[in-house]
C-alpha cells in the first residue's frame, strides 16, 4: 500500500455511505473503496461471534485491495473492535471511538445515543464517552428496525410513512420525555435520514460521529506521509453482496460523487 492506495470503508450495508459522503467533502482527493454486506444487513440482529465472522471477511477483502486506512463506517462492527483492530497493516479507526470524543467535546452535560440494539447493548457509547469525559450523562437507546428500514426503502415514497413512524417512536424519547442537549446518531444509517428526523424534531440537536471520523483519518494520512496528492479527483468504487442495481441508484441518491464502478461480491458462506 501508499499514498496512492484507497481508504477503505465498511458497513453491513448503505449506512456507510453516510461516512464515505464525509469523506468526499473533506478530503475530495482521496479515493474510496466501499465494501457493504447487503446479504447480511441489519448485523444488529446478529449475536457478537458472527458479526465477528462477518466482519472478518470484509477485512479479508480490504486486506486483499490493500487499503491505507480502513474506516469501519459501522458503530455495530465498531463495538467488537478490540478483537480485530490488529487483523488489519494499516490504521483501522472506529466510528464509535470518533463519536465518543465528539460528544464528549460537547458543552452540553446529557447526551443521547440511537443506535442498533447490539450496539445498545454492548454500552460501548456510554463506555468510550465515559472514558474520556466521565461527568457526562449519556442515555442510550437500540432501535430495532431503524437500520433495516433506512436500507430498504431509503428514497422510496412507499416506505416514508414506515420511517416517520419509526423515527418518532425511537426519537421522541430525547426529544420530548426525557430531553437531552445532544443526541449522537450511534448508527451510520441514520444520517441518510437526517431530514425526516430534523423535520420530526427540529429542536433536537443531532451529532453525526462522521465529520470527527474523517477529520481523524486525514490526520493519521498526515502523520503517515500517506495523504494523496491534492490535485487528484477522488474516485469511489462500491462492492457489496447485495442487490448491485439498488446499490448503485443509492449511492447517487444519498449524494455520492465520481463512482467508477459498482460491483457484486459473493456473501460468505453462512456458518450459522
Ligand atoms: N450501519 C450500522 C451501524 O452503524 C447498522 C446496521 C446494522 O445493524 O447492520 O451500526
Amino acid at each position: 500500500m501508499n499514498r496512492t492506495s484507497p481508504i477503505g470503508v465498511i458497513d453491513s450495508g448503505i449506512g456507510g455511505f453516510s461516512v464515505a459522503k464525509k469523506v468526499q467533502e473533506l478530503l475530495p482527493w482521496e479515493d474510496i473503496l466501499y465494501f457493504g454486506d447487503g446479504a447480511n444487513t441489519p448485523y444488529g440482529n446478529h449475536d457478537a461471534n458472527t458479526i465477528l465472522a462477518m466482519t472478518r471477511y470484509m477485512l479479508g477483502f480490504m486486506r486483499q485491495n490493500e487499503v491505507k486506512l480502513l474506516l469501519v463506517a459501522c458503530n455495530t462492527i465498531s463495538c467488537l473492535m478490540d478483537s480485530y483492530r490488529d487483523e488489519m497493516d494499516c490504521p483501522v479507526l472506529s466510528v464509535v471511538e470518533a463519536g465518543a470524543q465528539a460528544a464528549a467535546n460537547l458543552t452540553g452535560e446529557k447526551i443521547g445515543v440511537v443506535s442498533t440494539c447490539f450496539t445498545h447493548q454492548t454500552g460501548c457509547y456510554p463506555k468510550a464517552i465515559h472514558t474520556i469525559a466521565p461527568q457526562k450523562q449519556v442515555f442510550s437507546k437500540g432501535c430495532a428496525n431503524l437500520a433495516h428500514l433506512v436500507e430498504t426503502y431509503l428514497g422510496r415514497e412507499d416506505g416514508k410513512p414506515m420511517i416517520q413512524a419509526e423515527v418518532q417512536a425511537d426519537l421522541e424519547e430525547f426529544a420530548v420525555q426525557n430531553p437531552v442537549d445532544c443526541c449522537v446518531l450511534g448508527c451510520t444509517h441514520f444520517p441518510l435520514v437526517r431530514e425526516e428526523i430534523d423535520h420530526l424534531f427540529p429542536h433536537l440537536m443531532l451529532l453525526d460521529p462522521a465529520e470527527e471520523m474523517v477529520a481523524t483519518a486525514h490526520k493519521y494520512l498526515q502523520e503517515r506521509g500517506e495523504e494523496r496528492d491534492h490535485t487528484h479527483i477522488g474516485q469511489m468504487k462500491i462492492m457489496t453482496t447485495g442487490d448491485v442495481e439498488e446499490y448503485a441508484a443509492k449511492a447517487k441518491q444519498v449524494g455520492l460523487i465520481n463512482i467508477i464502478s459498482v460491483d457484486a461480491w459473493p456473501p460468505m458462506q453462512k456458518k450459522w
